[in-house]
């Protein structure tokens, strides 16, 4: 496998600033009913990037699962290390990885937890054996076996049937609320085009960056 010959040129669109909504989460809406009425897998996954304690940073796929002007929303579980590391350092980056499309998004902000009511609206949309899946697992703990983990999930079963099951208290929605927002798209020979939005108060400053 030639690795170095893995090439391609981008030449599906370009972005000017004059096509830019001066809102940058509108320009996300209108990104990402592009991403999916392209029929690209999982068009809501993203890379979310969280810093521990020691500085080392860490990273990993979650779907997003709400967006608007308040921030980006995703459901996870509290103990793991992404959340723990959130807790401690709630600064963070989501990357939209679009590579069908020859873009990416990336945002910045800090990480707050959602309310009660909107985790516990989302938790009822899930299906049974997620809602049970969300119990069973203490996420980045080591277990023995996938066996032991079967065994958890067939004892909630019997605790738990279906359309009744509560909330677990270690999962939950947290959102993202941006300062930054990077809309980047494929050009031809390297010179993509990327605009950077800043926050600015109560508005956005749109800037391109050299690619
Ligand atoms: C396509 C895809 C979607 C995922 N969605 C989620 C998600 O919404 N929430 C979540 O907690 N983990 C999700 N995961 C699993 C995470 O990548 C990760 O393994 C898990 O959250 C534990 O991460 P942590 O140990 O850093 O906390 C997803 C993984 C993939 C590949």
């Amino acid at each position: 496998m030639d690795i170095q010959g893995l090439r391609r040129e981008y030449a599906n669109h370009g972005l000017d600033a004059s096509e830019l909504d001066a809102d940058p989460v509108a320009q996300f809406r209108l990104w990402f009913k592009q991403a999916c009425d392209a029929g690209i897998l999982e068009p809501n996954a993203m890379v979310l990037a969280t810093v521990g304690r020691d500085g080392a940073p860490s990273s990993r796929v979650v779907l997003l699962k709400a967006f608007d002007a308040r921030g980006f929303t995703f459901f996870t579980n509290l103990r793991g290390r992404k959340a723990t590391e959130l807790a401690d350092n709630p600064r963070a980056s989501m990357t939209f990885p679009w590579v069908d499309l020859e873009r990416q998004v990336h945002l910045h902000g800090r990480v707050e937890p959602v309310a009660a009511a909107e985790t516990l609206a989302y938790f009822k949309s899930r299906p049974y054996g997620s809602q049970l899946g969300a119990w069973a697992s203490e996420q980045s703990q080591p277990i023995a076996s996938r066996a032991a983990l079967e065994a958890r999930m067939d004892e909630l079963r019997r605790l738990h049937p279906e359309g009744q099951v509560p909330v677990p208290p270690h999962w939950g929605g947290l959102r993202l609320v941006p300062d930054t927002f990077e809309f980047w798209q494929g050009r031809p020979s390297r010179l993509h085009d990327r605009f950077q939005y800043l926050r600015e108060g109560q508005s956005w400053k749109a800037s391109r960056l050299q690619p």
